[in-house]
């Protein structure tokens, strides 16, 4: 650079040191001096609403590149997450249907209708704002620390939403609970007497089995007849954050251990049906499974799944025939990450699966699905399956 120009940059610098120091004074003193009206009532100027729609759509646009969307899965995933968006989301967004709440109308700014907006943004970028939230909004980041497996589900939901007919939201919002009773909504004389009641089996049923109904969506596992020991111990892990869902930790923590007790001798009482397997697995991938459900593997220092999982097993272990493969695949992906190791049960779990190779996961998951869930009998595992 020229000597003359350097100079004269030198010179500059101080003026420059001085208006940057001069800016933050002002920024200070505005905010000092309460002037600037932060009233959720008294809305946006234009120029702020303009600068912080740009700066919104550019930080979803720019963070949301790496995202890397899967094949969604949308019929399976799609229940699920409209029942979630029932219980998480429609208090702020609404229901179709229905109009805007008052109160979070008046939030600034107010939860659009995601009918509307949803289209607008693809799919990496709703599952980015789902995800992580919107910073000055309220919209709120996803519960389930680690689980971004589970934003998918709603993702899947948000893409169909704006095709929805109010009839066929209720009917996956509501899933088996036929009632159609909103997870919120009581009977004001129940409330008015009782208060709000926490134990409400109507808000398992949106997602879970019934006597008469399996789970809504594959990626709900089954509850009927799983051993109250278990289910108490899962609850409780939910309830106290030791294993991670950003479906079920929302709602477990709600739950008070004598409510846990009665959901789980409930859920423990139920038979349940039997859902059908969704996919036949190949017959070389059935045989893996069962392979390595009865011996294990060896040389990877796998011990049998039924040596734990089968009929002998402890109370407070899950039983696994009869779980849909999604969802047993699921599991066994999440505990390879490591996302289920925080308690003694799920760091035993945790070094067996991570030894598992793919192809062993989809084989264990293929073989205890096409088995009948009140098979007991480990050593019949193989006639247990369902033709
Ligand atoms: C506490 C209220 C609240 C809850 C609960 C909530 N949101 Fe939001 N949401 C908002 C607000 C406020 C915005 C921001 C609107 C804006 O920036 O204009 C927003 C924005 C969004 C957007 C971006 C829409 C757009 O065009 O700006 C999506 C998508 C969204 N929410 C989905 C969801 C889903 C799915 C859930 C449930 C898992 C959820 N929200 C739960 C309040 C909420
Ligand atoms: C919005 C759907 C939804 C609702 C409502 C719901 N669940 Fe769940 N539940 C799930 C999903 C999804 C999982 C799997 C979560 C995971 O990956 O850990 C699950 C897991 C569970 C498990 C662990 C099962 C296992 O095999 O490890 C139990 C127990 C459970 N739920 C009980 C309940 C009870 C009791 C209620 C009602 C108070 C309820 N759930 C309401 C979706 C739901
Ligand atoms: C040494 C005992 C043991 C062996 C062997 C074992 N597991 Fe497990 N497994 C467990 C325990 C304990 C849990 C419960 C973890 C928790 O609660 O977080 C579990 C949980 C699971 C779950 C999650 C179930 C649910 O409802 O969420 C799956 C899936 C699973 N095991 C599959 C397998 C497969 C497949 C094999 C064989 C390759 C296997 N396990 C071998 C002890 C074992």
């Amino acid at each position: 650079m020229a000597k003359p120009v350097r100079r004269r940059l030198r010179k500059l610098l101080p003026w420059a040191l001085g208006l940057f120091a001069g800016g933050i004074v002002l920024v200070l003193a505005i905010a000092y001096s309460g002037i600037f009206n932060i009233a959720a009532s008294a809305g946006h100027p234009a120029w702020l609403e303009w600068l912080l729609t740009l700066g919104k759509e550019r930080s979803v646009i720019v963070n949301s590149l790496p995202v890397d969307a899967p094949e969604l899965d949308i019929a399976g995933l799609m229940p699920l997450g409209a029942a979630h968006f029932q219980g998480g989301c429609a208090t702020c967004h609404r229901t179709p249907g229905q109009s805007l709440n008052p109160v979070y109308a008046q939030m600034l700014p107010p939860p659009p209708d995601l009918k509307i907006n949803a289209p607008m943004w693809t799919r990496e970028q709703l599952f980015w704002i789902v995800r992580h939230g919107i910073q000055f909004t309220g919209m709120p980041g996803w519960s389930g620390r680690d689980r971004d497996d589970e934003v998918w589900a709603v993702v899947a939901f948000l893409e169909v939403l704006p095709l929805m007919k109010v009839a066929d939201y209720l009917k996956y919002a509501n899933g088996n609970n036929k009632d159609n009773i909103a997870a919120q909504n009581y009977p004001a004389s129940e409330f008015a007497s009782q208060g709000r009641p926490k134990i409400n089996l109507s808000a398992c049923n949106r997602c879970h089995d019934t006597s008469d109904a399996p789970p809504t969506s594959p990626y709900v596992p089954r509850l009927g007849g799983q051993d109250k020991a278990y289910l108490k111990r899962t609850l409780h892990e939910y309830h106290n954050d030791l294993r991670q869902s950003g479906f079920m930790e929302p709602i477990a923590v709600e739950l008070d251990d004598e409510h846990i007790n009665k959901l789980a001798d409930y859920y423990a009482s139920l038979a349940g049906p039997v859902s059908k397997p969704v996919q036949r697995p190949s017959s070389a991938g059935l045989e893996l499974g069962r392979q390595l459900a009865e011996h294990g593997d060896l040389l990877r220092k796998v011990p049998a799944c039924l040596s734990c999982h089968g009929a002998n097993k402890r109370s407070d272990y899950p039983r696994l025939a009869g779980q849909s493969e999604q969802y047993l695949r699921q599991q066994l992906q999440i505990l390879q990450r490591g996302i289920r190791a925080k308690t003694p049960y799920g760091a035993i779990m945790t070094t067996i699966a991570k030894r598992l190779t793919e192809q062993q996961v989809v084989a264990a998951a293929a073989f205890f699905a096409n088995q009948a869930p009140a098979e007991r009998a480990d050593h019949k595992a193989g006639e247990g399956l369902r033709q």
